[in-house]
This record gives C-alpha cells, structure tokens and sequence, in this order.
C-alpha cells in the first residue's frame, strides 16, 4: 500500500496543480488514495478474441461504442449511416467502453433483458434500450434491430456478459447512488465549480475540444456537456441524479469511485449548473412514462404526479416530493395515469 501511495502522489499533486487545487484538498486526495480498492473484475478482453465471424462482430461492437462517431455520426460520408445526431461515443459515458465501475458499465447486462422500461410502461429488449440511447444521449434517430450496427453493439454487449450467471448483479452497475442533499442543488455554485475543475477540459463554453476543427468524424478529445451536439434534454445524463453521480464518481476524467475527487456537495451543484445549460431538445416528452408514479423524482419535465413545480423536481430537494409520492403510491396502487398519453 505505502508503495502505492507513492507512486501514486506526484500524480495527484500534478493533477491538482493542473486544476489550481488548494493544498487542503491535495491532502484529502492523497489521503483517500490509502483507503484500499475493490479487487478487478474480470473484464473479458476483445483483443485476445481469434478473428474470426463471431470474434470481428464483436470487434466492429467495441468500435461502434468507442468511436461511434467515426461510423454512424452526423459527419460520416454515407447519409444512410448517419443514425447519431451528435458527434459524442457511446464511451464518453460508458467509460472504458462500457467496462468501468460506476462509469455506467455495459458489463453483465446481457441476462437483465428484456427488462421492464417504466418510461414505456412495456418490456424492452437490450436492442430497445440501446436505442433510447441513440434517440436521448446521442440525439439521433434508432437503429434498425437488424441492421449490422446494432447487431455489432448486441454481440459486444453480450460478450460483455461472459461468465456472468443468470440472475447475478454485478456490483457497479450504473453511475453509483449518493445521498440526496437536503437542499435544492445550486446551479450558481455549481458554475464556480465548473470553473475550477471542469472547465480546463470540456471548455468554458462547455462545447469540449474536438480533435480536428475541419473534421468531425475524429470525434472529440473531450466531449460537449451541453449546446448543439450534446446529449439531448430526454436522456438520462440531464437528469440531476445521473449527472451528479456520473461526475462525482469519474470526474474528473481519469477519477475512481473509490477515490472521488468533488465533494457530494459540489458534485450536485455542478451537475445541477451542466443540467441547466441549453441543449437539443426531444419533442414528445411529456408522452414518458404512462404511469406518473413510476416517474424518477428527478425528470426534469412534466406532467407529475405530485403537486412540486419543475424547479424543484430538476433540482430538489426531493425528500419531500418522495414522501408525497409514497402517500400517493399508497393511494393509488394501480398508478396514476398520464394525461399527456
Ligand atoms: C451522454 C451520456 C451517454 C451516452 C453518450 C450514451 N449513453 Fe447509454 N446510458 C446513459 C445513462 C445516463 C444511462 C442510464 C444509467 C442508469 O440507468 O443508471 C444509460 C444506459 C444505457 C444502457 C442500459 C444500462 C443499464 O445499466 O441498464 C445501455 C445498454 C446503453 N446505455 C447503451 C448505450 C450505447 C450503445 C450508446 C452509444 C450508441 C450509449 N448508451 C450512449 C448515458 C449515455
Ligand atoms: C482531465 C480532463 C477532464 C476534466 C477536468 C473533466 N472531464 Fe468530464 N470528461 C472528460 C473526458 C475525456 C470525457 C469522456 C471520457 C471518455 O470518452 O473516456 C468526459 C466525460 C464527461 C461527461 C459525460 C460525457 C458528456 O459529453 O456529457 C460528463 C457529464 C462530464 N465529463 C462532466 C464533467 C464535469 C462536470 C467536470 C468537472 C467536475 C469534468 N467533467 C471534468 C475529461 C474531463
């Protein structure tokens, strides 16, 4: 462990300086370094797959997902190929491409569908869900369920899943689960943390750093977290939750779950000042979730079940409006249904 915390140090110190960090928080970094990790998983790898049918679709997956923007982005040469709406990878929030703990892994997910979506009020498949993706954080339209694309991110999904039993959990799904705050988040704080430790990478703007002005199909070195080729306000990562998650546990870029380098307080702020930042807009939202008391408290547009306004369900605090939906669930036990549908 001591040896590890040495070589780890200059790192620290290094990324600290990069960002203007105090000292205090230097300490606090390097002291939660010595906390020990949760042993790896066993993350099958694709380069020691042979090359070949089964092997190369599951290749031509793990492109799609780390470079999606090379093959069916907005800039690719072929318009019929053009599914994204964005320039983003699927990787920018599957981190590692799909294979980091809390970075919203597409490990071990292969047995969990076809799962019930709330937000359809139906069952869905893995091609499904990967398409409410390409629809909400990748701002386009969904893949045909035979179309070699989607074929390629079904077979790399599933390899993913080698060795996982049926019905086990892996731990680290998702983007991790803080404590809700007891206050609203504070988007104005949120943009001082933005400055201090965000902005150096996806820019002040927030419209990242793309790795070629002339040539979008390179994708971004950094990736926009809002304005024209972001993730669109339907999808998960404008949620307050998500977002607040995502960044505290990977951001940033580089962070560890178990070494978390934002406060929780400043984690919620800044995702709530990233959440309120424009960004394409999805029609039909209100159409989500037919019944109202499956709706996440955090969806930041209506119609609600409860009586809160917009504000506090984008921002909180949401203890209040989880007790007045459990009185409203223990009301209603066949849900409440969507006007909007
Ligand atoms: C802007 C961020 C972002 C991008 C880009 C993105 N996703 Fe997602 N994805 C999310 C979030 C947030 C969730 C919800 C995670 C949760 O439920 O905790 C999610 C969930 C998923 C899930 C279900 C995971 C689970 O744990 O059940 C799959 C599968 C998925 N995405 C596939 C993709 C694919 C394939 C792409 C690229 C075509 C993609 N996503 C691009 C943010 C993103
Ligand atoms: C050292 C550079 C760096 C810093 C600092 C950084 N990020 Fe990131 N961020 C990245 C990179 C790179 C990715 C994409 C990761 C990948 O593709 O592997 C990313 C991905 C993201 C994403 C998901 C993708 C998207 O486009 O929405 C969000 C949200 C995000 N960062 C928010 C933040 C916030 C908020 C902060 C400040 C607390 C921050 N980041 C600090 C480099 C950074």
């Amino acid at each position: 462990m001591r040896s590890m915390r040495k070589m780890w140090r200059p790192a620290v110190i290094t990324l600290a300086a990069a960002l203007g960090l105090s000292c205090t928080a230097d300490l606090a970094l390097a002291q939660s370094l010595s906390r020990p990790a949760d042993p790896a998983w066993n993350v099958p790898q694709v380069s020691a797959l042979p090359y070949d049918e089964q092997g190369n679709l599951i290749r031509r997956g793990f492109d799609l997902v780390s470079a999606t923007y090379a093959h069916i982005g907005p800039a690719v040469a072929d318009p019929a190929k053009r599914y994204a709406g964005n320039n983003l990878a699927c990787t920018n929030c599957h981190l590692h491409a799909g294979t980091k703990k809390f970075g919203i892994p597409l490990w071990g997910l292969w047995d969990e569908f076809p799962a019930y979506s709330a937000r359809l009020g139906a069952e869905i498949t893995i091609e499904d869900r990967v398409n409410s993706c390409m629809e909400r954080s990748m701002n386009g339209k969904p893949l045909p369920v035979d179309s070699p694309e989607m074929k390629a991110f079904a077979a790399y999904i599933r390899f993913l899943s080698t060795g996982v039993k049926r019905g086990e959990k892996l731990s680290g799904l998702g983007a991790g689960k803080m404590p809700f705050l007891n206050r609203a988040a504070n988007p104005d704080r949120g943009k001082l943390v933005y400055a201090r430790a965000c902005a150096v990478c996806h820019g002040p703007e927030g419209r990242g750093v793309p790795r070629s002005r002339a040539e979008m199909t390179l994708g971004y070195l950094n990736p926009p977290l809002w304005g024209p080729d972001s993730f669109n306000d339907g999808a998960g990562m404008a949620r307050l939750t998500d977002a607040a998650n995502f960044i505290h546990f990977n951001m940033p870029n580089g962070t560890s779950y178990n070494h978390p380098y934002l406060s929780q307080r400043d984690a919620w702020d800044v995702a709530a000042f990233v959440i309120s930042q424009p960004r394409p807009k999805k029609a039909g939202l209100d159409k989500d979730f037919p019944d109202l008391l499956r709706k996440p408290v955090d969806a930041p547009y209506g119609p609600y079940a409860d009586d809160f306004d917009q504000k506090q369900h984008q921002f909180g605090p949401y203890g209040p409006i989880e007790r007045a939906l459990a009185r409203l669930k223990a009301r209603n036990p066949d849900g409440v249904p969507n006007p909007a549908r």
